[in-house]
C-alpha cells in the first residue's frame, strides 16, 4: 500500500514533469552556417582605454601638450631647501610635432633633497617587483650643465626609492637618453611617481619623457600584458577601430587623422579626443594593426567619412575628395605591398608584411548627421573603394535599428552596422524576435556596438550612470547573453558583432561611459560578469546553426553544432530569480553521451566584479550526467549556461 507521503512524491514528480516547459533543439537540419568572424572586439579611446589603459606608457602628459598653460601631472617636488622652478616653454621645442617643452631650473641644490620634478602618472605610477622599466627622455641643457641627472621611481611620499639610475652628457642640442630602471623585491603599488632630479644647479629642457614597463611580446611602444591576455582569452576574430566617436572627433580638425599617428612617437603631436581628454596618439594606426596581429584577429577599419560629432560635415564631391583619398591611402597603408607608396611607408615604420583586410566601415553613427549628407558621402567612398579594392566589403553606419529614411539608398552597402545600448529588460523583450525577419538577401549585419545596462533611467552616456560601479552587474550579463543568443541564432546573416566599450580605468574621473567590459587600475584588471558571458559564448561557437524552439518558458537560448566533432553547444539564459527546470529534447540524434560539461555563470542580479573582488562572478564548469536525447535540466536562478553535448546522429 502506498503511503500518503509516497503518493505526494509521485504527484509532485508527475506535476513537475507536466509543468516543465520543453525546449527543442532540431539537430536534423542545420538552419544555416555560423559566421566564422562572429565574435570580435570594438575599441576606441574612451574611459582611458589606451592612454592610462592598454597602451603601456606610464607617464601622463609625456610631451607637455595636455594643457597649454600648465605642466599638468608634473610637479615640483617639495624641495627641502633646494630652489627650483618648472615651466612650459614653447620657445624651446624638440620639433614641429612636439611643440612644447618643460623647463626645469635648479638654482640651489640641497644635498638631502636636490631639485626634482615628478610625474604622477595615470593615477600613480604602478610599480611591480623585479621589473625593468625603460625610460626615454628627450632633453637639452644650458651649456654650463652636462649632468648628472637622476631618474627614479619613488613612492608618492618620496620615502621609498624603488629604482634609480643616473645619466649625463646633456648639451645644448637635443639628445635622446635611455635608462633602464630595475625594481627589486617590492610590494606592487600604484602609489608612486617618476622623478627627475638635477644634482647640481642648472637648466634642462625636456621635449618628451616616457616610461614603459615590460609589454606584451616585448614590443616597443607596446601594450599592457594583463589586458592583452584578457582580450586574447575572448578569442576575437576581428577588432573594430579606431571608433566609435573617436574616429569622427568633435570637429574635423580633431578627427582620427591617421597620417599624424604613424612614425616614431616623437613625431606624433597627439590630439584632443571627443571624450574630454587629450590622446598621445601613441596608439597609432600601426599599433592598432599590430594589436590585431597579436590577437590573430582581422582589422575592421573605420575611416573618417566627413562628419564630426559637433555637427560639421564635408559636402560630397570636390570638398570630400581629399578625405576619400585619405581613406584610400589608409587602406593602402594596411594592405599594400612595399612597392606601393603607403605600403612602403608601413615597411619603413617597421612592418613590411601587409595586413589582411576584409571590411572597411565608412564613418560612425552617421544617423546623427542633421545635414542628411551620408547617402552622398557613403556613395563617394563606396565607389572609390570598390573601384580600387573590389574585394572589400564596405560597411554603412546606419543599420536597421534606424528609421528607413536615414539609411543609405543610393548604393547597396555590403554590410550595415547596428548599435544597441539597451536595458536588460528591453533585451529580454526584443531578443526572441531580433533579426528573424531580416531580408536574407539584403546586406549582411554587423552589430558593431552593443551592451546591456541594468537601470533604464541610468543611460550609459549620461553623467548619472557614473554613480554606479564602472563595470556592469550580473543583471547586465543576463541581458547581454539573451542578445548574444539572439544574434547567434541569426549568425548566418550577422557577419560580426562586438560589445562596447571594451575598457574602463576605474580611477575617479577616468570614466565617460558605463557599462564597460573590463576594468583596471595601474596594476590590476578584472572582467565583468558580461566579460565572462562573452568568453563562454565566444569560446564555444560551433559552425552550424540549429533551431531552438521553446514555449512557456522565459529561458532564452541558441544552439550550434561543431560539424567536425558533432558536438552540440546549447546556450541557455534564465533571467528569472528562481530556478527553472526544462525538458530538453534534441531532435535528430540517435544518442547523446550520458555526460556533458556545463559551464555556468550565475549570481545575484546586483553582483559585480571589482579590483578588490575580481572573481566574485565567474563561470564554473561541472559535469551533468544521465543525459539522453530527452532530458531534464534545471537552470539556476539568474544564470547563463553552456551545455556541451556529445551527440551521435
Ligand atoms: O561606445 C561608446 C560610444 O557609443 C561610441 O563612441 C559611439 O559610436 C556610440 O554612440
Amino acid at each position: 500500500m502506498k503511503t500518503i507521503a509516497t503518493l505526494l512524491t509521485y504527484t509532485t514528480a508527475a506535476l513537475c514533469a507536466v509543468a516543465n516547459p520543453t525546449l527543442t533543439v532540431d539537430a536534423s537540419h542545420p538552419a544555416g552556417k555560423v559566421s566564422p568572424t562572429f565574435f570580435g572586439l570594438m575599441t576606441e579611446e574612451i574611459n582611458h582605454a589606451y592612454d592610462g589603459g592598454l597602451y603601456a606608457e606610464l607617464i601622463r602628459n609625456r610631451a607637455f601638450l595636455d594643457n597649454a598653460t600648465a605642466p599638468v601631472n608634473w610637479e615640483l617636488v617639495n624641495d627641502n631647501g633646494a630652489e627650483a622652478t618648472i615651466a612650459l616653454d614653447p620657445t624651446n621645442s624638440f620639433n614641429d610635432k612636439l611643440t612644447m617643452s618643460l623647463r626645469l631650473t635648479v638654482t640651489k641644490a640641497a644635498k638631502s633633497q636636490p631639485g626634482s620634478v615628478a610625474n604622477t602618472g595615470y593615477w600613480g605610477i604602478p610599480v611591480q617587483p623585479n621589473t625593468r622599466y625603460r625610460a626615454t627622455l628627450l632633453a637639452r641643457s644650458e651649456a654650463s650643465f652636462t649632468g648628472p641627472v637622476t631618474v627614479s621611481i619613488v613612492s608618492d611620499d618620496g620615502r621609498v626609492v624603488y629604482a634609480s639610475e643616473k645619466f649625463k652628457g646633456l648639451a645644448p642640442d637635443w639628445k635622446k637618453f635611455e635608462v633602464v630602471l630595475k625594481t627589486g623585491k617590492v610590494a606592487p603599488t600604484t602609489k608612486a611617481r617618476f622623478q627627475i632630479t638635477l644634482d647640481q644647479p642648472g637648466t634642462v629642457w625636456f621635449g618628451m619623457v616616457s616610461l614603459f614597463p615590460p609589454t606584451w611580446n616585448n614590443q616597443p611602444n607596446g601594450f599592457r600584458k594583463d589586458l592583452m591576455q584578457m582580450l586574447v582569452d575572448l578569442n576575437p576574430k576581428f577588432l573594430r577601430f579606431p571608433g566609435g566617436n573617436y574616429v569622427e572627433g568633435d570637429t574635423i580638425e580633431t578627427r582620427f587623422d591617421w597620417k599624424k599617428t604613424i612614425g616614431p612617437i616623437d613625431e606624433r603631436h597627439g590630439h584632443q579626443c571627443p571624450w574630454g581628454y587629450r590622446s598621445t596618439d601613441g596608439m597609432g594606426l600601426l599599433e592598432f594593426l599590430e594589436w590585431c596581429e597579436d590577437m590573430k584577429a582581422e582589422p575592421v577599419l573605420a575611416v573618417y567619412a566627413g562628419y564630426s560629432l559637433k555637427g560639421a560635415h564635408v559636402n560630397p564631391r570636390p570638398e570630400l575628395a581629399p578625405y576619400v583619398q585619405d581613406a584610400l591611402d589608409e587602406i593602402e597603408y594596411v594592405t599594400g605591398d612595399a612597392n606601393t607608396t603607403w605600403g612602403a611607408r608601413r615597411a619603413k615604420d617597421g612592418h613590411p608584411a601587409p595586413f589582411k583586410l576584409t571590411c572597411v566601415e565608412v564613418g560612425n553613427e552617421d544617423f546623427f548627421d542633421k545635414s542628411k549628407s551620408y547617402d552622398g558621402r557613403f556613395a563617394q567612398f563606396y565607389d572609390a573603394i570598390k573601384a580600387r579594392y573590389p574585394q572589400l566589403k564596405v560597411i554603412s553606419t546606419i543599420g536597421n535599428e534606424q528609421p528607413a529614411n536615414l539609411r543609405v539608398h543610393s548604393r547597396k552597402p555590403d554590410v550595415l552596422d547596428e548599435h544597441y545600448y539597451r536595458p536588460t529588460d528591453e533585451f529580454i523583450r526584443m531578443s526572441p524576435g531580433y533579426a528573424r525577419k531580416y531580408d536574407r538577401s539584403g546586406p549582411e549585419i554587423f552589430v558593431g556596438e552593443w551592451a546591456a545596462y541594468e537601470d533604464a533611467k541610468l543611460k550609459p552616456w549620461e553623467a548619472g550612470s557614473r554613480k554606479l560601479p564602472p563595470t556592469p552587474a550580473m543583471k547586465s550579463a543576463i541581458g547581454d547573453a539573451v542578445f548574444m543568443a539572439a544574434m547567434e541564432r541569426n549568425s548566418d546573416l550577422i557577419l560580426m558583432q562586438c560589445y562596447a566599450p571594451l575598457f574602463v580605468n576605474v580611477n575617479p574621473g577616468a570614466r565617460q561611459w558605463r557599462p564597460d567590459l573590463i576594468g583596471y587600475d595601474g596594476i590590476s584588471a578584472f572582467g565583468s560578469p558580461s566579460y565572462y558571458a562573452i568568453q563562454m559564448f565566444s569560446r564555444n561557437l560551433g559552425d552550424e546553426i540549429l533551431t531552438v524552439a521553446s514555449a512557456e518558458t522565459s529561458v532564452q537560448g541558441s544552439a550550434t553544432r561543431d560539424s567536425q566533432t558533432g558536438e552540440i553547444i546549447l546556450k541557455l539564459v534564465n533571467p528569472h530569480p528562481t530556478a527553472e527546470s526544462l525538458n530538453i529534447e534534441i531532435k535528430g540524434v540517435s544518442s547523446l553521451d550520458s555526460k556533458a560539461d556545463a559551464i555556468t555563470l550565475a549570481g545575484n542580479p546586483e553582483d559585480i566584479n571589482s579590483i578588490t573582488e575580481p572573481k566574485k562572478v565567474i563561470p564554473v564548469t561541472t559535469t551533468v550526467r544521465h543525459l539522453k536525447p530527452v532530458f531534464t535540466y534545471t537552470m539556476p536562478p539568474n544564470s547563463i549556461v553552456v551545455l556541451k553535448l556529445k551527440a551521435r546522429s
